[in-house]
């Protein structure tokens, strides 16, 4: 009784030690290798909830199909003219900034303060990478 728990403890410690060193190793090793994962980024836009203050989702406000209004305007081919809203900013840099401060530039005929404003506090830097990643695919 005695000795198995001790071997029990032994193996679950192992089990910690092997899940630490896996998930820091080549999980960030993964990402940082491969670059921002649009697969995820297309996963995370789609959700209703996103973060873990369950924040309103991207396709509560956003279609991806054209000239569909529902709260925020349509992202039907938004990575193609990300790049031309303002001189000098690349798509990558607009994007990233519509998302975590959604008022710094506006979309024509769109009213200030209607985006949700905190995903820059709620999501980690990656998830948002991953969102420009899939929103650039558009
Ligand atoms: C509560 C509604 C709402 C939610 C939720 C929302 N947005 Fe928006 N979004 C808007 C509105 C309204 C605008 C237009 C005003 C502006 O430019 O901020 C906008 C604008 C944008 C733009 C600029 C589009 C363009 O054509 O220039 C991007 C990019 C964007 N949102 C991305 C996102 C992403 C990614 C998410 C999810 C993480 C998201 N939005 C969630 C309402 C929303």
């Amino acid at each position: 009784m005695k000795k198995s728990l001790v071997l029990m403890m032994v193996v679950l410690a192992l089990a910690l030690v092997a899940c630490g060193g896996g998930d820091s190793g080549s999980d960030s090793g993964a990402t940082e290798s491969s670059g921002p994962d649009v697969a995820h980024g297309e996963k995370l836009y789609n959700q209703t909830t996103i973060g873990p203050a369950s924040a309103p989702g991207c396709i509560t406000c956003h279609s991806m199909e054209a000239d569909v209004v529902l709260v925020g305007p349509s992202h039907h081919g938004v990575g193609a003219r990300a790049g031309n809203y303002e001189e000098g900013v690349s798509a990558e840099k607009y994007l990233t900034e519509s998302i975590k401060n959604p008022d710094g530039h506006l979309v024509d005929g769109f009213a200030a303060g209607i985006m949700y404003q905190n995903y820059a506090d709620e999501l980690d830097q990656s998830d948002i990478d991953d969102l420009v990643a899939f929103l650039l695919t558009q």
